[in-house]
């Protein structure tokens, strides 16, 4: 299997991009990022990008790709509505449609949020933009499109999350994961468990286009 991750040097990326790195089944990874990851592997390639707006010099480096893993992301605390959704929006459609036209056999698998609003319509600034965001994934001709609405996730293997609110939560909530973990077990994830969700969907599908954090256990888990 052959992939792209976008957001590849953020938590969730860095999460996803380790587990495609030690999987035997993807044979290739493409990082598209604007800056690199640091990683050396001879199935990694890292593109540096400028502008997340415009992908149409890139369809030659983007085509002949399976599933694309799309981590890149930020969170809405203290943004405008005009500047969250020009990197949530419009640099995820602008990619998507670029890999779309390409790749019309792909899987694309987008980092969405829990509590995300399908409507467009409801009071939360992030619910509706991430919302607007999945509906227009959801109707581009790739071969199968998956929403994981992520909650909780605790950063494994050293990752660190590069949003400052993520990083005192998750270094706050280490030591008590376990707890945590074992008291709301589908409520909780990793950044591992993400991972090889996102492996298992895009190898084998699944019956559910919105996934939750309960979904992505048991995906992980080798049990959905
Ligand atoms: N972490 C959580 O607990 C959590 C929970 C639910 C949902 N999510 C969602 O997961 C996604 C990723 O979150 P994260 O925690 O991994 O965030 P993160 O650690 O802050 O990483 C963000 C990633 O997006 C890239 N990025 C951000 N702004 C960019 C821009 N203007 N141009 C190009 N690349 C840009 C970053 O690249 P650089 O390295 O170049 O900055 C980095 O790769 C977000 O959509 C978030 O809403 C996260």
């Amino acid at each position: 299997m052959k992939v792209i991750v976008f957001g590849a040097t953020g938590m969730v990326g860095q999460g996803v991009l380790r587990e495609c790195l030690l999987n035997s089944d993807v044979t290739q990874v493409l990082s598209v990022a604007r800056s690199s990851t640091g990683q050396k592997y001879d199935k990694l390639r890292e593109l540096l990008h400028k502008d997340f707006t415009d992908f149409s010099a890139l369809e030659r480096e983007l085509t002949g790709y399976d599933a694309c893993f799309f981590c890149l992301g930020v969170s809405s605390a203290g943004m405008n509505e005009t500047d969250y959704a020009r990197v949530t929006y419009d640099f995820t459609l602008a990619a998507a449609k670029a890999l779309a036209k390409v790749n019309p056999r792909m899987t694309f698998i987008y980092v969405s949020g829990a509590g995300t609003d399908s409507s467009e319509k409801g009071r939360s600034m992030w619910a509706r933009v991430k919302g607007r965001t999945e509906n227009a994934l959801l109707a581009l001709p790739f071969k199968a499109t998956f929403m994981f609405r992520l909650g909780f996730i605790q950063p494994m293997h050293g990752i660190v999350s590069k949003t400052k609110l993520y990083r005192v939560v998750y270094t706050i909530s280490a030591p008590l994961f376990p707890v945590l973990n074992a008291a709301f077990p589908k409520a909780v994830t990793t950044s591992e468990r993400v991972g090889r969700a996102m492996l298992a969907v895009a190898k084998r599908g699944f019956g559910k286009t919105l996934l939750e954090n309960a979904h992505i256990n048991a995906l992980a888990a080798g049990s959905a």
